[in-house]
């Protein structure tokens, strides 16, 4: 088999970019080479994401403008090949391979026949056997590195299409985490960040979250560890302890509260009030006062009335989140709520989602500001130019952005930073004169 050039986009969240680093290790191992654009490729592999109407219009529009590259060969894997199955070849007649969420060690045989003799292949059998456990994903370099600790949700909230497209949770193995983090690390990762969509979920024999959390402190050298996403439901007290006992378990959380109104959580089916979320926050910043506390938002839910709307505005102004990601309700076929009405006309979810959105911002102000003149820690990752200064670009425990001038400080240095100005939600920030 000659040496083929592939070229790999992956849209979605950071659990499809660990799975597109993944599928790269396989066609690396077998010894065809990445290129960085898609006219040099043989083979473009697209990793998609169904989460919304909107990410999969995205990527069949994507797939439509990829499909000029006559010479290459069109695979789809993901979330949206699970979901939309054989369609796809209808819908966009270059795509010759489809490889679900857990077909990935299919691809590299598929691709080799696709490119030489122009077969056609679905591998859309979901197997909850399934880990990836064996081959790490590929080295890229990076101070900063996430890793799949779990696959797929069996948590069917009312809404959602990933427990359909990404199957039964599964937890890979605790040594062999250990290990690939050990090895992220010995090639110059600083800080990994532990994905699955509830980490919480993890359970490898008789290790559980927080003993995996506290393996990988102790035994892989990683300076610093944050882990996404945590439910709401399965929240503990231990997590906050670590983070209060062990400076290298980062001061934030991502934990999706989706709406501020228990009624609307009841039939989102995410098995807890808006009372208890409050609760674990509360306790959660008795532990660690100064934790971030991220979240994402659902608005327009079916039958959210403006009083319940007004409900998830009073949560965000008593939380005070750093930031959150929010989203008008998009409904996918075969779940739950997608059998009520989707009624809530479009033009007030726009308006809800606005004026979260102006909260969201005007609470995160709030916040950043009360930093500044603070001294804390930052772990530089890149650089950016501004104007004709050139500064080093890093992120604090919390996880928020600060701007240090570029002096003798290089990638992956983690060193104290004094906030002096907010910008734009980025602190600028002075490192002492000695570093
Ligand atoms: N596992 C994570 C989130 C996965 S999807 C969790 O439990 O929170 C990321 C976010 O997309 C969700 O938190 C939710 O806010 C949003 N989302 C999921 N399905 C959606 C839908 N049908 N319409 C609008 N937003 C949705
Ligand atoms: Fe979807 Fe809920 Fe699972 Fe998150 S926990 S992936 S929102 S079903
Ligand atoms: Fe999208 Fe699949 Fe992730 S639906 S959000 S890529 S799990």
């Amino acid at each position: 088999m000659r040496v083929l050039a592939i070229y790999a986009e992956s849209y979605g969240c950071q659990m499809n970019a660990y799975d597109t680093e993944v599928i790269v290790s396989h066609l690396q191992e077998r010894g065809h080479r990445i290129v960085q654009v898609p006219e040099e490729a043989d083979c473009i592999v697209v990793n998609t994401c169904s989460v919304r109407e909107h990410a999969e219009q995205r990527a069949i529009g994507r797939l439509f403008d990829l499909s000029r590259h006559r010479n290459a060969v069109i695979a789809v894997c993901g979330c949206m090949a699970q979901r939309l199955g054989v369609s796809l070849f209808a819908r966009v007649p270059a795509v010759k391979i489809l490889a679900g969420t857990d077909s990935y060690a299919l691809l590299p045989d598929a691709i080799e026949s696709a490119v030489e003799a122009g077969d056609r292949f679905s591998f859309l059998e979901m197997d909850a056997g399934v880990t990836y456990e064996l081959l790490p994903a590929a080295f890229r370099g990076g101070v900063s590195r996430f890793v799949s600790i779990t696959r797929g949700c069996e948590n069917y909230c009312s809404y959602c299409i990933v427990p359909f497209v990404r199957g039964k949770v599964r937890s890979r193995g605790a040594d062999s985490l250990v290990s690939e983090i050990s090895s992220l690390v010995r090639a110059g990762a600083r800080e990994i960040t532990l994905l699955g969509q509830n980490v919480l979920a993890y359970r490898s024999g008789e290790v559980g979250f927080p003993a995996l959390a506290r393996r990988v402190l102790h035994e892989t050298g990683a300076r610093r560890l944050r882990f996404l996403t945590s439910h709401p439901r399965d929240i503990t007290r231990d997590v906050f302890e670590l983070m209060a006992r062990d400076g290298r378990m980062c001061a934030h959380i991502h934990l999706p509260v989706q709406s501020g109104s228990s009624r609307i959580l009841a039939l989102m089916n995410r098995g807890y009030t808006r009372e208890h979320y409050l609760a674990a926050i509360a306790e959660a910043r008795s532990i660690v006062p100064d934790l971030a506390i991220t979240t994402d938002i659902i608005v327009g839910f079916p039958g959210e009335t403006e009083a319940e709307f007004a409900e998830t505005l009073s949560l965000v102004r008593e939380v005070r989140f750093d930031s959150a990601f929010t989203f008008r309700y998009s409904p996918r076929n075969g779940t739950a709520a997608s059998r009520l009405a989707d009624d809530v006309p479009a033009e007030i979810k726009r308006e809800r989602l606005q004026r979260l959105n102006l909260l969201v911002q005007e609470t995160r102000g709030d916040i950043l500001r009360t930093q500044l003149g603070a001294t804390v820690e930052i772990l530089l990752d890149g650089t950016v130019q501004k104007g004709e200064y050139r500064f080093w670009k890093g992120r604090t425990p919390q996880f928020r952005n600060v701007l240090v001038p570029c002096d003798s400080l290089k990638e992956g240095d983690i060193v104290p930073a004094t906030l002096k100005r907010l910008v734009n939600f980025t602190f600028e920030g002075e490192t002492p004169p000695m570093l």
